[in-house]
C-alpha cells in the first residue's frame, strides 16, 4: 500500500478557507479535505467550518456519525499527520508541559495539576 502524504498540524491550520485555501480538517490523525462537502454536510456547513485548519475529532466522534458517514469521510482523505503532532503524542506533550508550568506553581495547585493534567490549567 502507498504510504500517505505526511502533514504537521502547521501546515493543516494554513489551510482553512482563508486567502481562497481549501479547507481541512483532521479526524483520529487523518487528514481530509472536506472543501466540496461542506456545504453538503446534513448538520450543516457552519459545524465543519468552524474546524477549518483544525482537529475536528471531539466534534467528529461526540455526535456519533454513522457507518455511512465515516464510509464519505474517507473519500477526502489527503493524508496523515507527521508523528510528532499525532494525538498520542500531543498528549505525551500536554502532560509534559504541565509538569513543567507547574514549577512555578507551589502547594496544592501544583499537585493537582500533576495529578490531573489539563483540568486544573
Ligand atoms: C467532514 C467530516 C464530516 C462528515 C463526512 C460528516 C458526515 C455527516 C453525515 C453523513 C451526517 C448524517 C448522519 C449520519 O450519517 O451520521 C452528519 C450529520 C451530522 N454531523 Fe457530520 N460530518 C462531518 C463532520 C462533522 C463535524 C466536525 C461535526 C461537529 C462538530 C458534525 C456534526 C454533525 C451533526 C450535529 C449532525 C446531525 C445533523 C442532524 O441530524 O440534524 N459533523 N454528518
Amino acid at each position: 500500500m502507498e504510504s500517505l502524504q505526511r502533514y504537521t498540524l502547521k501546515e493543516v491550520a494554513k489551510q482553512n478557507g482563508t486567502d481562497g485555501n481549501r479547507i481541512w480538517i483532521v479526524l483520529h490523525d487523518m487528514v481530509y479535505d472536506v472543501t466540496d462537502y461542506i456545504n453538503k454536510h446534513p448538520g450543516g456547513p457552519e459545524l465543519v467550518e468552524e474546524y477549518a485548519g483544525q482537529d475536528a475529532t471531539r466534534g467528529f466522534d461526540d455526535f456519533g456519525h454513522s457507518s455511512d458517514a465515516k464510509r464519505l469521510l474517507k473519500t477526502f482523505l489527503i493524508g496523515e499527520l507527521a508523528d510528532e503532532d499525532k494525538m498520542s503524542c500531543r498528549r505525551k506533550n500536554v502532560s509534559r508541559h504541565n509538569v513543567e508550568s507547574s514549577k512555578t506553581r507551589s502547594g496544592r495547585s501544583r499537585f493537582l495539576s500533576i495529578l490531573c493534567g489539563k483540568c486544573t490549567t
